[in-house]
Parts: C-alpha cells; structure tokens; sequence
C-alpha cells in the first residue's frame, strides 16, 4: 500500500467514526481540510438513509460550505442558533494535552469562532499529526489585515519568530482567506508555552486570529493502521 493509500483510509477510518457520533437534531459545526471532507460525506450518507434527520450544519470555511451543500446537509449561522452541540475539525498537530495547531487550510480563524462554542469538540486526525510538542512539524498561521503585514512581521521576529508569507498554489501571489485577509506561517524554535504564545500573537494588532488551539478540543480520534486494517483510537 502506497504512503498516501494508506493515510486515506485513516482519514476515512476516523472521519466515519466521528460522523457517527452525530445525533439527530443536533446543531454542528463543520471542519475544514480533507479529514473533514470524507466526514461531511459520510454525515450526507446517514442523512440520505434517513439514519441521521434533522441536523443542521455550521461551516467553517467556503469549502465547508460547498460539500455540505453538495452531501445535502442543511446550514444556519450563528445568528440563526444559540448553541452548537457539537463541531467536528481537523488539526495539522496534536500535543499530549490536546492542544492543536490548525490553519493549514487557512481557515483556522473561522475554525476557532466555531470550534470554541461547541459543547463538544471533536478532533479527527491520522496518526502523523501526533506530536510531542506543538510547532515540531508545523509553523503556527497567523490570519492579518493586508494593510498590516509589515508591522506584524515585524512584531511576529521580535518574538523570536520565522514568518513566511503563505503563497497561493496556481495562483500567482499570497493565499487570500475566505475573509479576504493574508496568512503569515511562524516557525519558533520551541513553544514553551502555547497559551501565553497563543494569547500574545492575537494581542498584536492587526491579527485576526493564529492557529494555536490551546484548552479547546474535548476528544482526539485518531486513525491508525493495524498492518492494513484502519482503527481509530480515542484520545480524551
Ligand atoms: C484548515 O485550516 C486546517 O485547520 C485543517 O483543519 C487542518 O489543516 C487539517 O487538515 P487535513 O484534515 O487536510 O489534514
């Protein structure tokens, strides 16, 4: 089995898992990435069964929104509900105390909005995100204000910082969010402490929101193989 099959049937193993912890009626708040993407699928399964009745579903992204609407999952904003009973979302890394990096997708600002006002927040992972630290394998996203990328680069290496400009893939020039916005990828040596890291990036001004997710994710499923056999393990 080729690398890449392989990673494929943990997310589909994971993402079904996660999908099945939907109820009927629930509000839920839907990830961006392609973990989520099979989970969204498999939700549109259930709901075309008529296994799963009467969810509604909050994107987190332009994507979200498309697949949903494409696996025929009903959606409301934030305006329309007090509360989500629970959102679904992948991560880029995962430490032992369950705190994320996210925003490989760049959509980790809408991501967080969501995310933090489930009941329960679920995260679906293969097993390649686990890390021992935060920022071992991944630089931390920072979403920011076009008219302020000089001054928070600026600020982002006086904190010790590597920010490189995300540049869009077929597409000349940098990645623009769903919100219009630039995203700036960090490289720390270490993270020693993600919550004083994650609450001193927002503090400067012209940033949106990064991709620390520190105290937010309730339960990690994670998809892992057993010789060729997909299982997932719940972290919590
Ligand atoms: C989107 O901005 C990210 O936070 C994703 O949730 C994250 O990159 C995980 O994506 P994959 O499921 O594609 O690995």
């Amino acid at each position: 089995m080729s690398m890449s099959d392989a990673v494929k049937l943990m997310k589909q193993a994971v993402a079904k898992a996660a999908a099945e912890r939907v109820k009927s009626g629930m509000v839920v708040g839907l990830g961006t990435g392609s973990t989520t993407a099979f989970v969204i699928q498999f939700l549109g399964d259930r709901l075309r069964s008529r296994e799963l009745t009467d969810i509604r579903g909050i994107p987190t992204s332009f994507q979200a929104s498309v697949l949903a609407k494409k696996y025929g999952i009903p959606l409301v904003t934030l305006d329309d509900v007090e509360h989500l009973d629970l959102a679904i979302d992948g991560a880029d890394e995962v430490d032992p105390d369950k705190n994320l990096i996210k925003g490989g997708g760049a959509a980790h600002t809408r991501e967080k909005i969501v995310d933090s006002l489930a009941d329960e927040f679920i995260v679906v992972v293969d097993s390649s995100k686990l890390v021992d630290r935060l920022g071992s394998t991944f630089p931390v996203p920072i979403e920011l204000l076009p008219l302020a990328l000089s001054p928070v680069t600026r600020a982002v290496e006086k904190m010790g910082g590597q920010p490189n400009l995300r540049m869009g893939v077929k597409k000349d020039g940098p990645v623009i969010t769903d919100q219009g916005n630039l995203v700036l990828d960090v490289t720390f040596d270490e993270i020693k402490d993600p919550a004083s890291l994650e609450a001193s990036l927002n503090n400067i001004p012209g940033v949106l929101e990064n991709g620390l997710f520190v105290g937010v994710a309730d339960i990690i499923l994670v998809g892992e193989l057993d010789g060729e056999t997909p299982k997932v393990r719940e972290i919590n």
